[in-house]
């Protein structure tokens, strides 16, 4: 996560990272969180909602790949992000983010 303070995030807080995991946006397919793909439970499976494929649990404690390699990190940070937020997230936001998933 040093990339993201390099590019001036300021301290991270896995609570803050968890607000925004729940928080449901209004997007073009629906009501969408990062938890409509990847539940509020991260130690459980989650579903993609739109083609219904099987996602991995995000918490490392449940699957030690997670949050192993920063290229697939950054990747789907910003396709979901885009999904989610339709935007992408900013470095203050990935770095709560990174916070929150890892504490699980
Ligand atoms: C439309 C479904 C969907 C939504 C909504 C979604 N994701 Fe994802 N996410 C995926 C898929 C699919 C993958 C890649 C497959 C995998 O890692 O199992 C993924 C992977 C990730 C990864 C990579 C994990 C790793 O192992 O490195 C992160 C981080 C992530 N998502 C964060 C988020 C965040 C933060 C949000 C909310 C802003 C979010 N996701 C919303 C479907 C979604």
């Amino acid at each position: 996560m040093k990339e993201y303070q390099a590019a001036g995030a300021a301290e991270f807080s896995a609570a803050r990272g968890e607000t925004m995991w729940n928080a449901v946006h209004t997007t073009k397919d629906g009501p969408m969180s990062c938890n409509t793909c990847h539940t509020a439970n991260l130690k459980s499976q989650g579903k993609h909602v739109v083609t219904g494929k099987v996602i991995e649990p995000m918490a490392p404690s449940a699957n030690p790949q997670r949050l192993t390699d920063p290229k697939f990190v950054e990747k789907w940070f910003k396709r979901n992000c885009k999904e989610t937020l339709e935007r992408e997230c900013t470095p203050q936001e990935k770095g709560d983010f990174l916070s929150f998933l890892s504490g699980k």
